[in-house]
């Protein structure tokens, strides 16, 4: 197949838009762009007629082929994949000098969109790369695509295979998950990273790093912030519990006692890709606010607040609960000094 050159010039000049120190939205947007323009170019001509299908099960949905392709344009949670994912890369060629990093790429969609702007950055003595992806045609399409731009002496192997049960050829160095919606809802981050974290080289990084959680309320006078929901990290297992099914995102809160007219309930979401390389609440389509219920504030004096959800479920499925609270602690001559 044809290396094709001009892709490649143009792949150089979104990278250096991307990862420039001083790079502003108003430049890196329209590289983002242009990277889903170069790709759609290069598709297999059949790309189109398959790429509508969504799966969905108890766990939540794989969205279509075509949905991962609109992720490239939640621009700022690109670039900053992007960035964290280079810095990481660099990071391990530090922690491990003179290796070959093996990348394990998991939901790779149909543009490999968090590593092949990247990738002429590095040698292929450097990196291999292993894609992996729910649906045949995304991993078909990104070999496709690699091809053309240079890449398939990078690609150690590809699969189409089910993150939460897939194992990695090995012991990744790197291993690369955004399969997640806002407050880890509708997809299958949980489930994904809590089967693949485990095939993970010490020392080696899981992207992203961690995923947090936080309750707040927001009534007539403003927001507050109630406490960490979840975090989902690197001690997955642990936290998940011996067994993956059954295991709920919860907390219990207690609430102020001077709320004012009606209290709504938001769940923040704020991701650490790597190291400082971070997309706050309300920044990307994957960490914007999630509203999970409304109450009377009159209702919620003595009370605490549950909240609770499986991984991956719909946001109207969140069980939001007023539970009578501790009472009033009430000091006696011991407390004070
Ligand atoms: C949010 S898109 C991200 C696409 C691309 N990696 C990006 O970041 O722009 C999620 C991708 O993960 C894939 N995916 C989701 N759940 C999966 C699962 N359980 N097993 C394998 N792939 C999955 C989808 O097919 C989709 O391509």
């Amino acid at each position: 197949m044809k290396i094709d050159t001009e892709g490649q010039t143009r792949l150089d000049d979104i990278a250096n838009k991307i990862l420039s120190k001083d790079g502003s939205l108003g430049e890196q947007a329209p590289a983002l762009c242009s990277y889903a323009g170069l790709c759609g170019s290069l598709s297999l001509p059949d790309f189109g007629a398959k790429q509508f299908s969504e799966y969905t099960d108890e766990g939540g949905r794989i969205i279509s082929p075509v949905s991962a392709i609109e992720c490239v344009t939640d621009y700022v949670r690109t670039v900053e994949f992007l960035n964290g994912i280079y810095k990481g890369i660099l990071e391990l060629k530090r922690r491990f000098p003179g290796e070959k990093l093996h990348i394990m790429y998991g939901g790779c969609g149909p543009y490999a969109t968090l590593l092949y702007p990247l990738l002429r950055r590095f040698s292929k003595d450097e990196l291999e790369i292993e894609l992996v992806d729910y649906y045949a045609i995304c991993v078909d399409n990104a070999v496709h695509i690699s091809r053309q731009l240079g890449f398939n002496g990078y690609i150690k192997s590809v699969e189409n295979g089910d993150v939460r049960t897939y194992e990695p050829k090995g012991r990744p160095h790197m291993i690369i998950l955004e399969a997640m919606d806002k407050a880890l809802l509708n997809e299958h981050q949980v489930a994904g990273e809590y089967n693949l974290r485990r095939f993970l080289r010490e020392d080696g990084l899981f992207v992203p790093d961690v995923v947090d959680l936080s309750a707040t309320v927001v009534d007539d006078l403003g927001s507050a912030v109630l406490g960490k929901l979840f975090s989902l990290q690197g001690d997955v297992r642990e936290r998940v519990g011996a067994v993956m099914e059954g295991f709920l995102i919860s907390g219990r809160f207690e609430l102020p006692d001077n709320l004012e007219g009606e209290g709504k309930v938001v769940i923040k979401t704020e991701v650490t890709i790597f190291d400082d390389v971070k997309l706050s609440p309300g920044t990307s389509c994957i960490t914007c606010d999630t509203t999970c219920g409304f109450f009377d504030s009159k209702d919620a004096v003595g009370h605490d607040l549950e909240i609770s959800y499986k991984p991956g479920e719909a946001q109207n499925d969140i069980s939001l609960n007023l539970v009578p609270g501790n009472p009033a602690k009430v000091l006696v001559e011991s407390d004070y000094a």
